[in-house]
């Protein structure tokens, strides 16, 4: 059967196996000046998000350098705000820019109605790419969470503590809650359809979950997670699931106990051996190398990323960052730690 060969669904099913599977979130990316060079073709990011042919160019130039075990659909978190009506625009050097939802007034603008029609490409990119990959490679299809996404659309563009939505979500609760219910149906359609195309698994990044409080993390992380897991399992109870609430500390137990996920990406502040105790018996780990080592490389790089994977040796595990690869990473540091990897030995 064609998903015995691949490692990481071996991992995520609990089979034994001899090293972990790899890959990197933000694989595809402006470390590469092959990524660069296609990537001035287009000015607005989001255009290159719903071109297939870009995207699909962009997904695979990381699996020509190194042996990742899965190539991630490429695309972004903010093609669903865009899709529900709110536009989105990228400018360079500026990051995300978004007409902001201040109060309930701007709900109404949000709409399902065309949502499938606008991700159309994006499908389509999934689609072609799972007939592209290697044979051994998983395509992992991804969304945001409602929680981040939320962010983005309340502030209306990046923050360092996006304190417009997490006041609204103290004042104004019930009106929070809407806005993270049409998310939290959205998510669920977009991934749906992501499987029907051809992802085999799936990554939730719910970025700026750890700027929440203890219980604020209950309503607006763990909740939704679980409602939409519900969601996507009602119609494929098998495909899995990892959950990625950075940030998220000593909660990440209850968010691995409540949502069901059957994998959880840790960040790098996360401790190895609490990790491998209090999480790694209960569904696979991914994770953790700090983006900053990848870019200083040398022995200390060799030295955390065998730290990770002898602390994570005795269980389901799956070797990647705690965050987005950087743009400054050198090409060369991943392919050292790919060699690390590839040559690893329990
Ligand atoms: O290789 C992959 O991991 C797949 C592609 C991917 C991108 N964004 C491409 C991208 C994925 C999975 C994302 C997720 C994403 N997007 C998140 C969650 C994960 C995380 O990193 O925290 C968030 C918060 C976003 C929103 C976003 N996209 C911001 C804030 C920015 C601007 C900041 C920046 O890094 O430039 C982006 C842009 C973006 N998304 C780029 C890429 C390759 C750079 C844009 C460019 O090339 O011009």
């Amino acid at each position: 059967m064609e998903t015995e060969q691949k490692l990481l669904m071996k991992v995520l099913n609990g089979e034994k196996i001899s090293r972990p599977p790899f890959w990197l979130m933000r694989q595809a990316g402006r470390y590469l000046p092959e990524y660069r060079k296609i990537r001035s073709t287009t000015e607005n990011f989001l255009d290159f998000c719903y071109n297939p042919e870009l995207s699909v160019e962009a997904a695979l130039q990381p699996l020509r350098r190194y042996q990742f075990d899965a190539a991630i659909l490429f695309s972004d978190i903010l093609v669903i705000p865009d899709a529900l009506g709110q536009k989105v625009i990228f400018r360079a050097g500026e990051g995300p820019i978004l007409d902001p939802i201040k109060s309930e007034n701007e709900l109404k603008f949000l709409s399902l109605r065309k949502f499938h029609n606008h991700l159309d490409r994006v499908y389509e990119t999934v689609s072609i790419l799972s007939k592209k990959i290697p044979r051994e490679t998983t395509l992992i299809g991804f969304s945001g969470s409602p929680w981040t996404l939320a962010t983005y659309m309340v502030e209306g563009k990046g923050s360092k503590d996006f304190s417009k939505a997490r006041i609204w979500a103290y004042y104004d609760p019930i009106n929070f809650e809407k806005l993270i219910n049409i998310l939290t149906e959205a998510v669920s359609i977009y991934i749906i359809k992501q499987i029907a195309y051809g992802a085999e698994v799936i990554q939730l990044f719910d970025t700026w979950a750890g700027i929440l409080s203890g219980s604020q993390f209950d309503s607006w992380v763990i909740k939704p997670t679980r409602n939409i897991i519900k969601n996507v399992r009602s119609v494929y109870p098998k495909v899995p699931i990892l959950g990625f609430p950075r940030g998220a500390g000593v909660s990440y137990k209850s968010f691995v106990e409540k949502t069901g996920v059957n994998g959880i990406s840790l960040d790098s502040s996360v401790p190895i051996e609490w990790a491998s105790i209090n999480l790694q018996t209960k569904c696979a780990v991914q994770g953790n190398l700090d983006n900053m080592a990848l870019v200083a490389g040398g022995e200390t790089m060799e030295i955390e990323v065998h730290n990770i994977l002898k602390g994570f040796s005795s269980g389901p595990h799956i070797f990647n960052l705690g965050h987005g690869i950087l743009p400054q990473t050198p090409p060369e540091n991943v392919k050292k730690l790919s060699d690390i990897i590839l040559n690893w030995q329990k």
